[in-house]
């Protein structure tokens, strides 16, 4: 019966991804992508045009290798609910960034530098991203152009 098969495949997948959620704090960077980021980013960075959602690939370069960008990406809703701590979030900025960024940039996250954007506020995060995009324009820098223009 191949119905209950692929039934029995599902579970056991869900099975098998069970240990991840449970042990969130030894997951490796790119697990917590899986889990918490490629859900809405895709598993390839890529986003969704439709969606809102911004690519990061040949864009997260822009907003790493600005202490502003840093600061602002400390701040984006999805990293901010992602409830990972400042160990796993540097890890996590720095595993992307070698990946879809630029790793010869700026020098990696650390959780200390983390915790001290975190620990910073930023009143209203999209008009945040429109004065960063503006100079990095004018510097002739590339971000994604949606969701915000
Ligand atoms: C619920 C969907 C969702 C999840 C989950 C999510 N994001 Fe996002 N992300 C967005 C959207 C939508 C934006 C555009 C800004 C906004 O509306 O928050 C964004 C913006 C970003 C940006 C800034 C890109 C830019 O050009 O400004 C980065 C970097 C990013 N997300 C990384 C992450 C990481 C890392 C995670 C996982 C820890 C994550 N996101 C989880 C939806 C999500």
């Amino acid at each position: 019966m191949p119905g209950k098969q692929r039934r029995t495949g599902w579970g056991v997948l869900l099975l098998s991804l069970l240990p991840l959620f449970a042990q969130a704090e030894k997951n490796t960077p790119w697990q917590n992508y899986v889990l918490r980021c490629s859900g809405c980013h895709d598993m390839d960075g890529s986003g969704s045009v439709a969606g809102g959602i911004p690519p990061l690939p040949g864009f997260l370069g822009t907003f790493t290798n600005d202490p502003a960008g840093r600061l602002y990406l400390m701040h984006v809703p999805g990293i901010v609910a992602s409830s990972l701590d400042n160990a796993q979030l540097a890890e996590l900025m720095n595993f992307l960034n070698e990946k879809w960024g630029d790793p010869q940039g700026y020098p990696a996250f650390t959780p200390q530098e983390v915790k001290t954007l975190r620990d910073t506020p930023v009143a209203d995060v999209v008009k945040y991203r429109r004065q960063l995009v503006k100079r990095y324009l004018k510097e002739g820098m590339k971000t994604a152009d949606y969701p915000w223009p």
